[in-house]
């Protein structure tokens, strides 16, 4: 194990009395080599937790260990940590190439090498061109880009990468993100990647740690996140366009979908709570299958996107999306069929929205 959080937690004094708590109870680890992504909506504590990893913010509360060592009382500079910053922080009177080179000659590595490094850093972002210039002058893509390459560019423990190419326009940040990705790899580096972005996290990590609200949610390959999801809020927060969610009630023959005037909806081989359990039904809109099943929806929309349909249903007072990826033959305001196969049911408790069944298996 490279890197634990105990039970890591983090209270601010609140800006008006009080206290805010941005981390609760944090448990995570990690391998000698991997990526792992903080994924969740802002405000749930990423940021947080990567300084105090990183010790720019104390620890309210936990541990923090590193390849052996406990590191949570030591000042940065001794955590063999290499960080990029949200706020990118460059320093103002260094060009970018001095930016990006800074610190590595007194961390051992002699000038040649410190220079190839600089070099291969800025080649691999794209920010070549830039390296005579001062932060000042930059946009704050480039201004980004700096901030990682600086961070790229050392040798530590722990890469932290908070929010490393928010600023990039799609194209770039798509072609951006495979490179760091083997540049991350082919050096054997471990890293804490943080993002709200889901595509970002999928495509570069080997974990995925959901949060919300500083509290832990989720941790697992993405696949296990997509197929498994733990809860509600990790299903319905990861997957484009989210995981169609319906409050039903369980019946001795399947489930009643609340409100909505259908006859039960048969779900043999799934994993059923007791009958009158209240509980969410949750599909994903490329499972539901258009023009046959048990189920009757009225298109309120068909939408191509050029490599696949989203088609809007209204199921009663419930709207629902499906995916294809062909073109679908249904007009506005027509009445279809439409259903699943069992195995892509996922069912949540009501209230908790704990998962209790994936298809055929209970969670
Ligand atoms: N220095 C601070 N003082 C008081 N509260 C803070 C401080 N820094 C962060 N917070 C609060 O802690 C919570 C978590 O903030 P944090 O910056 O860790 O979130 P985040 O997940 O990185 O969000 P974002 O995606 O917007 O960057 C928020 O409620 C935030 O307002
Ligand atoms: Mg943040």
């Amino acid at each position: 194990m490279t890197l634990t959080l105990s039970n890591l937690s983090k209270t601010y004094p609140g800006r008006h009395g009080g206290s805010v708590q941005a981390v609760r109870n944090l448990n995570l680890t990690m391998e000698k080599g991997e990526i792992v992504a903080l994924l969740g909506s802002s405000g749930c504590g990423k940021t947080s937790t990567l300084r105090m990893i990183a010790g720019f913010e104390s620890v309210s509360e936990g541990g923090i260990t590193l390849a052996g060592r406990r590191i949570e009382t030591l000042t940065p500079d001794r955590r063999r940590v290499a960080m990029a910053f949200e706020g990118y922080a460059l320093y103002p009177p260094l060009t970018i190439e001095e930016n990006i080179g800074f610190g590595l000659a007194t961390r051992g590595l002699d000038r040649a090498e410190a220079a190839r490094r600089v070099r291969e850093m800025a080649e691999m972002l794209e920010i070549g061109p830039i390296l005579k210039g001062r932060p000042a002058g930059l946009s704050g893509g480039q201004q980004q880009r700096a901030s990682l390459a600086r961070a790229l560019a050392r040798d530590a423990d722990l890469h932290l990468l908070d929010e490393p190419m928010g600023q990039l326009e799609p194209q770039l940040r798509s072609v951006l993100r495979g490179r760091v990705k083997a540049a991350l790899k082919s050096r054997g580096l471990t890293a804490v990647l943080v993002t709200h972005d889901q595509t970002e996290a999928n495509a570069m990590a080997d974990r995925i740690a959901v949060m919300e609200a500083g509290v832990l949610q989720q941790y697992g390959p993405p696949s296990e996140l997509r197929d498994r999801p733990a809860n509600l809020l990790v299903a319905t927060f990861l997957g484009e366009p989210p995981m169609n969610a319906l409050a039903a009630t369980v019946d001795p023959a399947g489930l009643h979908l609340d409100d909505v005037a259908e006859d039960v909806l048969a779900l043999p081989g799934v994993p059923m709570p007791r009958a009158g359990a209240k509980i969410v039904l949750g599909v994903r809109p490329h499972r539901l299958q258009l023009g046959a099943g048990a189920l009757r929806g009225q298109v309120i929309s068909n939408q191509w996107l050029g490599d696949q349909a989203h088609v809007v249903l209204a199921l009663g007072p419930r709207i629902l999306v499906a995916v294809a990826h062909r073109r679908v033959a249904v007009r506005v305001g027509e009445t279809i069929p439409f259903g699943f196969a069992p195995d892509h049911a996922h069912l949540f408790d009501a209230d908790s929205g704990r998962a209790l069944a994936h298809g055929m298996v209970a969670a």
